[in-house]
Parts: C-alpha cells; sequence; structure tokens
C-alpha cells in the first residue's frame, strides 16, 4: 500500500475537518495521494475551484508532504488513470451513504475494472458532517467551531457578514 497512489476526490465546498480526517488517514496509508477537486460547470459552488484548493492546501499538516492538491475535470476514471492511480478513496460516514456510494464505484470499475475504490470512514465525531450543513449553518449564523478549519470558518464568516 505504501507503494501505491490514490485519489481523494470531491467537491470540497468547503473543505470540512471530515475530509481532512479521511485525507490524513489516507496519507498515512498510500506512498501519495491526490485530493482532486471536481470542476463541474454545472454546480453553483460558494467557492471557487482556486479558493477550495487554496483552502485545502492551507489546511493540510505541513507532515503531509505526500499529498497533493489539483482541480479536474471529466470522468473521475480518466483522471485517476491521467495521474497514474489505482485506488480511489471515498469517505463513508452513515448506510445513507452507501447506496449513491455503491452505484458509483460499481459503474467506476465498469468503466475503469483495474481501479479500486476503497471506502474509509471518518472519525465518529464527524459522521453527521457535510459541507452542505456546514454552509446552511454558516448562512444562518450558527457556529461551525470544531466543524472545519479555522481558515475555512474565517472565509465562511466573511462570506455571509451581512
Ligand atoms: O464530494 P462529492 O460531490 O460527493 O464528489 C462527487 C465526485 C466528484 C466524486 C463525483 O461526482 C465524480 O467523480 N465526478 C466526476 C465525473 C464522473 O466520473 N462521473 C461518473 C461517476 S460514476
Amino acid at each position: 500500500m505504501k507503494r501505491a497512489r490514490a485519489i481523494y476526490p470531491g467537491t470540497f465546498d468547503p473543505v470540512t475537518n471530515g475530509h481532512l480526517d479521511i485525507i490524513e488517514r489516507s496519507s498515512k496509508l498510500f506512498g501519495h495521494v491526490v485530493v482532486g477537486i471536481l470542476v463541474n460547470p454545472e454546480k453553483d459552488p460558494l467557492f471557487s475551484v482556486e479558493e477550495r484548493q487554496d483552502l485545502i492546501r492551507r489546511s493540510i499538516d505541513a507532515d503531509m508532504s505526500n499529498v497533493e492538491v489539483e482541480a479536474f475535470q471529466g470522468l473521475l476514471v480518466d483522471y485517476a488513470q491521467k495521474r497514474d492511480a489505482h485506488v480511489i478513496i471515498r469517505g463513508i460516514r452513515a448506510v445513507s451513504d452507501y447506496e449513491y456510494e455503491l452505484q458509483m464505484a460499481l459503474m467506476n470499475r465498469r468503466l475503469q475494472p483495474q481501479i479500486e475504490t476503497m471506502f474509509m470512514l471518518p472519525a465518529e465525531n464527524y459522521s453527521y458532517l457535510s459541507s452542505r450543513l456546514v454552509r446552511e449553518i454558516a448562512e444562518h449564523g450558527g457556529s461551525i467551531s470544531g466543524l472545519v478549519p479555522e481558515i475555512v470558518e474565517q472565509q465562511l464568516l466573511e462570506r455571509f457578514r451581512k
């Protein structure tokens, strides 16, 4: 595993402590981890791809030198192949995530059989955490402290300052 390269894909709008927990766990398991931010023209994200990339980079510990953050477009399996990664990492929080993740993993396997999807569990205190809830709470002035890195908290407060 230590020699394997993995992709951890997502929207990361914005990155949460749950995502960072998975990144940290992955960086200990794999030789190299590419955090891939999907550029999705159909979605209207709160943070631009560049901002999301910057927030993730600034939130990652300096000792995680085998982690790289990059934006990608198109099919995930094509991107994984381009980056020479044979593992796709996805975090699963609750049973409710499973159905969608199973569908994606099997479809990705059909598209590119040599790429494996691995599911990882974040720390249980992040099992109810999502970027969508964080955005919603921040928008309405609730506390998101402890759910996202400080830099993300600052940026969200600024974004929703009335
Ligand atoms: O954080 P998200 O929004 O749950 O991540 C979803 C993501 C980016 C992993 C997924 O939408 C994706 O892989 N998109 C790239 C396009 C693609 O490959 N689609 C086919 C998936 S079977």
